[in-house]
């Protein structure tokens, strides 16, 4: 008993002698493995998020920013109204191989002050995406990291992504979907947006998961097997109760969305050298090119006139869910027994309302983005550039947002239509080895 004490005493001792250094030259080695007191050995954590020791706070994944010197930067959740010190525990793996953490492989790590950078977009509400970064220079070879509130914690690590640049990538087009939650059936919608995706040259969509309905699940699972789809799990209602809204004065919740700002900026670092450019948009989102056969050919030409961007925004625009194609030509019968909408029978577009903001969305080089928002991003390195409507935009069919409009005052645009033939031969085929047909 008492020489615990004594130890907590010393511990007390250090630590404050640490925190009047100033935090960059404050590295100590630590040996975690030294001792053989249960509370001392590291854990590899297991799921997607994970609290930090000692406050309210949530950590999610943990990369190297080679455009920051080598800072590590971990993704995480904040607690805005606790403001206590964080420190993070650098350690490298003694093995070559950075997954392995036999005992003993964890033997050096550094201690050293964090610097939290709260993201500045929260919608109010008190949990905010943040990023916690880590610098040590002694350990430009660190594989593994934690952070925590109090330093005799039990520590979990996570492994640090992005160790090594890569110039080239394994995909050219990924969409990131940020969430899917509250039992989210649109099954027929999202088959058939995979497989328009897959017409205009996306190789990979990721999708966070935190509860979806029978029907997606069957389809996801399809798309998974099949190689196009990761699926990340996001059990963020485990931890803190998530709002099903954007706003906090209007919606209940401790975080904006099921943490939607944070699974968007989790993708971009997750898929940093991956994928050549990523696509930020909702699960009933199409981004689709109006001037161009498909996004290579769309991104060739945006990217020659304008070299210097590394985010390109696109404007949505609204097909009211509510008017159907007169004909009825493509209402398949044996489509009618899968929940969902179906795209391709809503081909009026709402006009744009001059006075009112046209939300965006994001198509973006990952490696010139810092981070982001859902509309704009909030810190990159290149410039940004408004792609003109007629050039590409987003087929978004939803409720209407000018309800009054009868269907002489919308716009026919029977764009998906150009994709009729292979795009119905192959939704049939997914839907039926989902074994929704
Ligand atoms: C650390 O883990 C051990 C074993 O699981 C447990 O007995 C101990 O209470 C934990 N210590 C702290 C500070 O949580
Ligand atoms: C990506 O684009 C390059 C250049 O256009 C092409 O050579 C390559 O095959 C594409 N990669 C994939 C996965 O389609
Ligand atoms: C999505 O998350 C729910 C809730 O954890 C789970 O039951 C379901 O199996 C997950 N679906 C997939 C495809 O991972």
């Amino acid at each position: 008993m008492m020489q615990r004490k004594l130890a907590l005493v010393v511990g007390i001792g250090a630590l404050t002698f640490l925190l009047m250094l100033r935090w960059e030259h404050v590295i100590t080695l630590v040996n975690l493995m030294s001792s053989k007191r249960p509370s001392a050995e590291p854990e590899l954590r297991k799921g997607t998020i994970t609290p930090i020791p000692g406050s309210r706070h949530l950590m999610v994944s943990a990369f190297k920013d080679h455009r920051l010197g080598g800072a590590i930067r971990v993704i995480s959740i904040i607690c805005k109204q606790e403001r206590q010190p964080l420190y993070c525990v650098l350690c490298a793996n003694a093995n070559a191989r950075a997954d392995a953490m036999a005992d003993g492989a964890l033997n050096q790590c550094a201690f050293s002050p964090a610097k939290v950078d709260m993201h500045s977009e929260s919608f109010g509400f008190p949990f905010v995406t943040s990023d916690v970064l880590c610098m040590s220079p002694a350990l430009q070879q660190a594989t593994h990291v934690s952070i925590t509130a109090n330093q005799n914690a039990n520590l979990t690590f996570l492994t640090i992504q992005n160790r090594e640049v890569k110039e080239s990538f394994k995909y050219n087009f990924t969409v990131c979907i940020s969430n899917l939650f509250q039992e989210y059936n649109n099954a027929l919608q999202f088959a058939q947006t995979m497989e328009v995706y897959k017409l205009i040259g996306v190789q990979r969509v990721v999708i966070y998961n935190t509860s979806c309905g029978p029907d997606v699940e069957k389809i996801l699972k399809y798309y998974r097997k099949e190689g196009m789809l990761e699926v990340v799990p996001w059990p963020i209602d485990k931890f803190l109760p998530p709002s099903t809204g954007w706003k906090y004065d209007l919606h209940h919740g401790d975080m904006h969305y099921y943490g939607q700002l944070t699974t968007l900026n989790e993708c971009i670092y997750r898929y940093m050298y991956q994928s050549k450019y990523l696509l930020l948009n909702d699960i009933d989102e199409i981004i689709m090119p109006y001037n161009h056969a498909n996004l290579e050919n769309l991104m060739g030409t945006l990217q020659q006139q304008h070299p210097n961007v590394g985010v390109f925004s696109i404007e949505n625009h609204i097909f009211p869910d509510t008017q159907f194609d007169d004909s009825g030509r493509i209402r398949l019968p044996q489509w009618s027994s899968v929940p969902g909408v179906n795209n391709l029978e809503h081909v009026y577009r709402e006009p744009d309302r001059k006075h009112v903001f046209n939300p965006t969305k994001l198509l973006i080089s990952p490696r010139s983005v810092q981070q982001t928002s859902v509309h704009s991003t909030l810190k990159q390195f290149g410039l940004f550039f408004n792609v003109p409507f007629d050039v590409c935009r987003i087929i978004y069919v939803r409720v209407p947002l000018q309800r009054q409009l009868s269907k002489d005052q919308l716009f026919v645009d029977k764009k998906l239509w150009e994709f009729e033939e292979l795009l119905i031969s192959s939704i049939d085929r997914a839907l039926k080895e989902s074994g929704m047909l």
